[in-house]
């Protein structure tokens, strides 16, 4: 078995030595290169690259034309002759002493295992509180966004180790702003481990991720959606609401009109006939490959999202109409939020 280890790196000269030191001492006598994919370093990273490959197994690619953090690691992908590969950042946030926990984990039957902050045992040091709410809030986005990946507490970490096949024939998009995400979304695989560790604070330089960071994520959350189907899922499902709008006000003039019943009381079965409607439809057609719970408990658990999200709503619009905003205003946010809440219900529950 043979290992690569593949740095992306943008001005990060302070750091090398140390980096490829300690990998090194923690390989021991493992068959492995260091793959350092540098985007033209200002500060001439891959100058200082070149030099120590005296010393230490390094390859040096340096990029003129193109730049960027993911299209980097995928260079890697394609310039590493190992059968492992581990992805991880040049600035000793990644402890390079858990390297081997992370190809263990390969060599018992992971394809994929994820350095984690977020499993127990895991942790990030000298973040501000709003700082690691903000990161856990955008994890949670893309898990609920993405069933696919609901499992993996840290989809996000730049520290990982794969087998080849995972990636050998994905088609990973190197705009793709988390570079792991895109591999647990596009990659082959069956197992994924996630082992602990601490994300340290940077040796030197300082980090160039920031800026538009959140919007770039979304962004990317965004197409990943449309490439897992759930964007249709999500059209569908709001097309269905739509039928059930009509076929609620369809019967209950029925109801009123001819049949003569008292209008407060004929919009019970009226309500209950349109989530009937649209259960229908969601089950033979915006969820139709996800059916694996038996039919009664899909029923019963559509029931649960509409009451869920009838609640949902109405507690917004009162807070909202509490905090003094109008009460048009206050009911379109609860209508949308309460949208959002039944279908990822839905989603996970449901059809889950
Ligand atoms: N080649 C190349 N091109 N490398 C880059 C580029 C680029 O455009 N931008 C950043 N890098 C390299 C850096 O030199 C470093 O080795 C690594 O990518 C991570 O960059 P940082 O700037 O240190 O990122 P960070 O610490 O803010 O974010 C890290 O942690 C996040 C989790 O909180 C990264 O690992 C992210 O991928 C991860 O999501
Ligand atoms: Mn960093």
């Amino acid at each position: 078995m043979k290992v690569s280890v593949i740095i992306p790196t943008y001005n990060e000269r302070g750091n090398l030595e140390e980096l490829l030191h300690r990998i090194d001492r923690a390989m021991g006598n493992r068959d492995y290169e260091v793959i350092i994919v540098d985007d033209d370093s200002p500060d001439r990273t891959w100058e200082l690259a070149q030099e120590l490959s005296g010393k230490y197994p390094v390859k040096v690619i340096r990029r003129m034309e193109e730049k960027g953090l993911s299209s980097a690691v995928i260079r890697g992908f394609k310039e590493a002759s190992g059968n492992v590969f581990v992805v991880m950042d040049a600035d000793l946030q990644h402890p390079p002493e858990k390297i081997p926990e992370l190809i263990k984990a390969i060599e018992e039957g992971a394809d994929i295992a994820i350095g984690s902050r977020y499993v127990p045992g895991g942790k990030v040091e000298n973040w501000y509180w709003y700082r690691k709410l903000i990161s856990r809030g955008a994890i949670m986005i893309g898990r609920l966004a993405l069933p696919k990946i609901r499992d993996v507490k840290d989809p996000v970490s730049g520290f990982f180790a794969l087998r080849r096949e995972v990636v050998e024939n994905a088609e990973l998009n190197p705009i793709g702003f988390k570079i792991l995400m895109e591999i647990l979304i596009k990659g082959e695989y069956r197992k994924v481990v996630e082992v602990p560790f601490t994300f340290g604070l940077r040796k030197a330089g300082e980090s160039k991720l920031s800026g538009k960071t959140m919007v770039k994520y979304l962004k990317h959350v965004y197409r990943l959606m449309r490439w897992e189907g759930e964007l249709d899922r999500l059209i569908k499902f709001t097309l269905v609401g739509l039928s059930g709008v009509l076929v609620n006000e369809g019967f209950l003039w029925a109801f009123v009109r001819l049949l003569g019943w008292d209008k407060i009381l004929a919009n019970i079965p009226a309500t209950e006939l349109a989530i009937l409607n649209n259960f229908t439809w969601n089950d033979l057609w915006t969820f139709r490959d996800v059916r694996r719970k038996p039919l009664w408990s899909r029923l019963l658990a559509f029931h649960l999202a509409a009451l869920t999200g009838a609640v949902v709503q109405w507690i917004i619009y009162a807070g909202l109409v509490y905090m003094g905003i109008n009460y048009l205003v206050a009911n379109l946010v609860g209508i949308v939020i309460s949208f959002v809440v039944r279908f990822l219900f839905n989603r996970h529950v449901t059809w889950g």
